[in-house]
């Protein structure tokens, strides 16, 4: 049997404990997280009691990389921590993933970029993976609802919390910590899907925003069409729900017909098993996220050994980020913002 891919995580807080520490458990024949770096020892022993096997913890990256020979460098941390960490990273490893949405500004997103010039850079655009967009990606590949023009995406959710609630910081809610808000955070992952979903790329933007709840200075909730190069749309809606279960109203309407997106709520079953003696095994049970998060994983690892494309290219991830962003600059200026074909990182 090969040797195991070598992983070492940095980060552990609710992404590492709810999707990266999970999806390393399907993943435990092939890939082995060795080592995890974090300054909050309460959340490095969350994520290790998840993960399949002991591994070695550290209070700071660069002690990791000192010590331990990492293939690769798994990275979650609250977004404004990218822009000083990625390229400190990029000095030890040459295989990096990173979560979405990568970076708080595009001044940012350039200066990473720079640093991981020439390495396998990838951002996590997990939600791609899950089955209800798989399944959907199959049915407009087919055909049966004709030519995709309008993608409805409206996902409210309740927000996230940590496996012990007491640590969940609030950096989310914070411009300082998170950029500008929920679009930018999980409104990223609505405008992957609707590029995917429309099998067209954006060429413009126009956004409204608004901070009702008040938690902190980041707006919390956003209106967002996307004009797509086919003439088509995409309607987001993204934001949070009070005390009720997650909404989420999800369609493309084709020539032909119209295509509902439901959800996938059964959990794979040697997944559910193998969780049932872990702490909070019934929240992380229930999370569809984490098998997403290991295919996810598992494309990036297959794409480094085996040289080929990245399913996430740094240029990607910068286009979806700048689309993402756009919608800031339309809601700050009242109006469309045009995004160029051809983006120059
Ligand atoms: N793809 C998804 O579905 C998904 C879901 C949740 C979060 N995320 C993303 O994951 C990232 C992290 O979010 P989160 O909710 O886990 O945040 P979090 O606040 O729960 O956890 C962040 C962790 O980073 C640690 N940390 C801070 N500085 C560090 C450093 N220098 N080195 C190592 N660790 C450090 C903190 O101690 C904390 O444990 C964000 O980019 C978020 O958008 C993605």
């Amino acid at each position: 049997m090969p040797p195991k891919f070598r992983v070492g995580i940095i980060g552990c807080g609710i992404a590492a404990q709810f999707f990266h520490a999970p999806a390393y458990r399907l993943l435990q024949d092939l890939i082995e997280v060795i080592a995890i770096a974090d300054p909050n020892p309460e959340n490095r022993n969350l994520v290790q009691a998840i993960l399949p096997n002991l591994v070695k913890q550290y209070t700071s990256l660069e002690t990791m990389f000192e010590t331990e020979q990492v293939d690769m460098a798994d990275i979650m941390l609250p977004h404004n921590l990218y822009a000083d960490v990625i390229p400190r990273v990029a000095h030890y490893c040459r295989n990096i993933l990173v979560e979405k949405p990568f970076a708080r500004t595009l001044q940012d997103a350039q200066k990473i970029l720079a640093s991981t010039s020439g390495l396998n850079f990838s951002v996590v655009h997990n939600y791609i993976y899950g089955r209800r967009y798989k399944n959907a990606l199959e049915v407009i590949a087919s055909g049966k609802i004709g030519t995709p023009f309008m993608v409805r995406l409206e996902n409210l959710n309740t927000g996230m919390a940590s496996i012990n609630p007491s640590l969940t910081t609030p950096w989310r809610n914070q411009s300082e910590g998170a950029g500008r808000g929920t679009f930018h955070d999980h409104g990223f992952h609505l405008v992957y899907l609707a590029r995917a979903l429309m099998g067209s790329e954006v060429i413009a933007v126009s956004a409204s925003m608004g901070n009702y709840y008040k938690e902190g200075d980041a707006l919390d909730t956003a209106v967002v069409t996307l004009f797509h190069e086919n003439g088509g749309m995409s309607i987001l809606l993204d934001g949070k729900l009070n005390n009720q279960e997650p909404e989420e109203v999800e369609e493309v309407l084709g020539t032909k017909g119209t295509l509902k997106i439901n959800p996938v709520t059964d959990t794979m079953e040697k997944f559910k098993i193998d969780l049932q003696n872990l702490p909070r095994n019934e929240v992380l049970k229930n999370s569809p996220y984490a098998s997403s998060t290991a295919a996810c994983i598992m494309d990036f690892v297959n794409s480094v050994l085996t040289s080929k494309k990245l399913p996430v290219t740094a240029d990607e991830a910068y286009r979806n980020l700048y689309i993402t962003l756009a919608a800031y600059e339309s809601y700050d200026q009242k109006r469309v913002v045009e995004i160029p074909k051809n983006l120059l990182i």
